[in-house]
């Protein structure tokens, strides 16, 4: 008998979901905010396979209900730090994702945020609607170029080198970078020089979050961390909220510790429209669409169905998470 795949979506692109439907049995959550939990819980009992997405927590509670059957979690997402890994391994479940596709859409949204606060176009633009464009200004709405810049870039993994590379054309004074791994003859591609996180937060002009939230950098930008950045500081994230201590962060922002930030990814998500974030000029926040360019999306729909139906045959999956 076919096998049933549940799909915690039914907004993903549909030529996924054709894919899978040539072969297994497919049924969907209806609406377009996320599954409820205790939905999900109800409905991936007996399922072979499970096509969610960064909004599923997916623990050892929806593992458990799902039972053995399971085989597959495939997310449309290249992080899955809502995935205990760990318990998969356990039970023989693998997990795929969606690396290198968003790779470029990601870095070129971080791109457009790092524009967009260092020359403060939304404070900007809000003024053209407020009225508060009285006439061109000398040393209204400057900001700082990037240009002559220091940057510092925590993680260097693929998106990370794609928005250094796009970063060199700005003509930066340096590049530097902080992970475990030192990845030598990437930095040499883009001239970036690896740093200790202490002398990155000591140093940068800007900084970029592209590292995925493991327990090592859970909130590694705390109060302490801010105390160390320079008061011109701005920085960017485009990976995890929870990257960021979000109170200290606002704290930071408030009292002009740090200069501004950007924001691709919040705590919660979405963040509640009367947080004290939104309060703030010297920040922006958009609404985690780092991978929304369309055809990113639609090859994501589908790389998250090949790799349930590889997974399904026991076969090499596009990209699977090394347990
Ligand atoms: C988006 O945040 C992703 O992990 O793909
Ligand atoms: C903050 O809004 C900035 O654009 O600098």
């Amino acid at each position: 008998s076919q096998h049933k795949v549940y799909v915690t979506r039914p907004d993903v692109d549909d030529s996924g979901l054709e894919l899978l439907r040539k072969s297994c049995q497919v049924s969907t959550w209806h609406e377009t905010n996320p599954v409820p939990r205790s939905e999900l819980i109800r409905v991936v009992a007996g399922k072979d396979a499970l096509y969610c997405a960064l909004t599923d927590k997916v623990d050892k509670e929806v593992l458990d209900a799902a039972g053995p059957q399971l085989k597959c979690v495939a997310t449309i997402s290249v992080g899955y730090d809502h995935i205990d890994v760990e318990e998969c391994r356990k039970r023989g479940i693998r997990v795929g994702f969606t690396p290198d596709v968003l790779t470029d859409a990601t870095a070129e949204l971080t791109l457009a945020l790092l524009l967009a606060t260092n020359r403060r176009l939304f404070e900007a633009n809000k003024q053209v609607y407020n009225g508060g464009w009285k006439s061109w200004a000398p040393m209204w709405m400057c900001g700082q170029g990037l240009k002559g810049s220091r940057v510092g870039l925590l993680g260097f993994g693929r998106i990370g080198q794609e928005i250094a590379a796009r970063i060199v054309p700005f003509k930066p004074t340096e590049i530097t970078y902080t992970t475990r791994s030192l990845r030598p003859k990437e930095a040499a591609a883009v001239n970036a020089r690896h740093v200790d996180f202490d002398e990155m937060l000591r140093e940068s002009d800007l900084i970029v979050v592209c590292c995925a939230l493991t327990p090592e950098t859970k909130e590694i930008f705390n109060a302490t961390a801010f105390q160390k950045m320079k008061p011109n500081c701005i920085l960017i994230n485009t990976a995890r909220g929870g990257v960021v201590d979000q109170k200290a962060l606002y704290e930071a922002l408030k009292t002009k510790r740090i200069l501004a930030a950007g924001l691709d990814v919040t705590t919660p998500e979405p963040l509640p429209i009367d947080d004290p974030l939104l309060k703030l000029d010297n920040v922006v926040i958009l609404p985690h669409i780092g991978s929304a360019d369309i055809e990113t999306r639609k090859e994501m729909s589908r790389i998250t169905a090949r790799n349930i139906l590889a997974a399904l045959a026991g076969d090499k999956m596009v990209a699977e998470v090394e347990l």
